[in-house]
């Protein structure tokens, strides 16, 4: 799908949704973007990421991440979106699927305090480029008053 419409269809999604929001956006980034396999929400508690709401073929057993652990805990304790072409080159890297090649974490942030974040797989390699990072970054922002 069209980023630009996306974004708007999420806002759209947002201001009309009462109850899920997260795992609604989650679903509707999974649905609309075939290259995103696997998408999630971890939410920060006692400086550990939890994750919430996720969609993909397979459940993750990283439920529970330290910040500063793993491209999800670097991205939380800088407050920077990780955009890894090839998972296997970043030694930082915490392997989920045994498919996945290239994976963006982009944190949630609210009064300059990651508060959660979105990280999504995918099993082509260099599946993201700066638009999905634009996009991803703006989709955070609309999700900040909903963690
Ligand atoms: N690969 C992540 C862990 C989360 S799974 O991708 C769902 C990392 O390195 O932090």
């Amino acid at each position: 799908m069209d980023y630009k419409l996306a974004e708007n269809k999420i806002k759209k999604l947002i201001s009309n949704t009462q109850e899920d929001v997260l795992q609604k956006i989650v679903d509707f980034l999974y649905e609309n973007f075939e290259k995103y396999t696997w998408v999630g929400i971890y939410i920060v508690e006692d400086g550990t990421l939890v994750l919430g709401p996720w969609r993909g073929k397979q459940a993750t057993e990283h439920t529970r991440i330290p910040v500063g652990k793993g491209i999800c805990g670097s991205s939380a304790a800088t407050g920077k979106t990780e955009l890894i072409s090839d998972v296997n080159s970043d030694n930082r890297y915490l392997a989920c699927f045994v498919s996945t090649k290239s994976e963006i974490v982009v944190p949630i942030k609210k009064e300059g305090h990651v508060i959660a974040e979105i990280d999504i797989d995918s099993d082509a390699r260099d599946a993201f480029n700066n638009e999905d990072k634009i996009f991803l970054e703006k989709i955070a922002d609309m999700l900040k008053e909903h963690i």
